[in-house]
């Protein structure tokens, strides 16, 4: 408590010494297509039929949240980067299950093997690495349940028609899946900080669904433009800790890089919080830009939205909701398993039409 205090008054001070320089901006939103609104069970089946991705014309492609076996191309990449082996998987799947009930670490939430392969996969097939990943997770899930049940599928629909998070269509240059998230257009007054999460642990888990995305990874775009004290000022120890602990030590993924985008002073003391929460070896895979030219050093720009300078037309994620998770009934099927009940969901919102 007393260092949030401090780090407050810090901020003031800080405010008070750069004085106008960061007034409250406004930020104007568009408020795109109505969310659902459009999505009748009649289109959904339609959709169903398209399983390919579209190539609409040269850089509108239609996304996609694959969850098919991965391609033999893909397979092969596994197995020479993160040690994928087919002959052993299964194998490695019985003894990571074998390791969390013998160790009793945790009380163990899921055991499906789709599951557990995740956890592999995240680790590069390292038992011992795997293991401790799904104990974090576990212990988080037990120390935060807010982020994970009982979710409200109503306010996450309002989130999807915000400019505050997106996942383009396409992957980046090395095939790994990228997440956007543009804090500054977050407006506190609207949704708490747990929701935000929520909603992040929620798109976490349908990108996490491909195979791709557990085998290459992903990378994190956060876009600090509008970054205000006053969000700043909902940042506790705890949350930031949170935030860490997802991204980095307690969820199956592989998050390769994370780029903070048009850092700024508020940044830099918000930054403060977390770095303390951020394991060594996470440190290496942050970067920071002030203008977008490095970013381009790590990301050829062929891959980044238009909002970020890049080729690919922008994509909103009211656009990728509709198109890659609404339309596929494995993606809801294997959602509502996750405790998403989107089906029932999608029903009653028509229903109430
Ligand atoms: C588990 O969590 C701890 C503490 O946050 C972290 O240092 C460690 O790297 C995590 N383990 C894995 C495998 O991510």
């Amino acid at each position: 408590m007393e260092f949030l205090f401090n780090f407050r008054a810090f901020c003031l001070f800080s405010l008070s010494s750069r004085c106008l320089q960061v007034l409250p901006f406004l930020v104007f939103r568009l408020q795109c297509l109505s969310f659902l609104q459009d999505v009748t069970l009649h289109q959904v089946a339609l959709s169903m039929a398209e399983n390919e991705v579209e190539h609409e014309k040269q850089n509108r492609i239609k996304a996609k949240v694959n969850i098919e076996e991965p391609s033999e191309e893909l397979l092969e990449w596994a197995k020479n980067n993160i040690n994928e082996d087919p002959d052993t998987r299964d194998l490695l799947i019985s003894e990571l299950k074998d390791m969390i009930y013998e160790r009793g670490e945790c009380t163990p939430s899921r055991m499906d093997d789709e599951f557990i392969l995740g956890f592999l996969r995240a680790r590069h097939f390292n038992l011992r690495i795997a293991h401790r990943l799904y104990v974090n997770h576990s212990i988080l899930k037990e120390e935060a349940p807010q982020y994970f049940d009982d979710v409200n599928l109503d306010r996450m629909v309002e989130i999807v028609k915000e400019p505050i998070f997106n996942v383009p269509p396409n992957r980046d240059h090395l095939g790994r899946r990228m997440l956007i998230f543009r804090i500054g257009e977050w407006r506190p007054s609207e949704f708490t900080p747990t929701e935000l999460l929520q909603f992040v642990v929620f798109l976490t888990q349908i990108t996490l669904l491909e195979p791709q995305t557990q085998i290459k990874g992903a990378i994190l775009l956060v876009d600090l433009s509008g970054l205000s004290l006053e969000m700043v000022w909902y940042l506790t120890p705890t949350l930031a800790r949170h935030v860490v602990n997802l991204a980095a030590s307690s969820f199956p993924v592989r998050l390769e890089a994370v780029h903070f985008l048009y850092t700024s002073w508020i940044f830099d003391t918000a930054y403060n919080i977390f770095k303390v929460f951020i394991p060594e070896r996470f440190r290496d895979r942050i970067h920071f830009h002030n203008n977008l030219d490095t970013l381009y050093d790590d990301v050829d720009p062929k891959y980044l939205p238009n909002s970020l300078g890049g080729a690919i037309d922008d994509y909103t994620l009211e656009d990728w909701m509709n198109d890659a998770v609404l339309c596929n009934k494995k993606v809801i099927d294997v959602l509502g398993k996750a405790g998403y009940p989107l089906k029932e969901f999608l029903a009653r919102r028509n229903n109430n039409k």
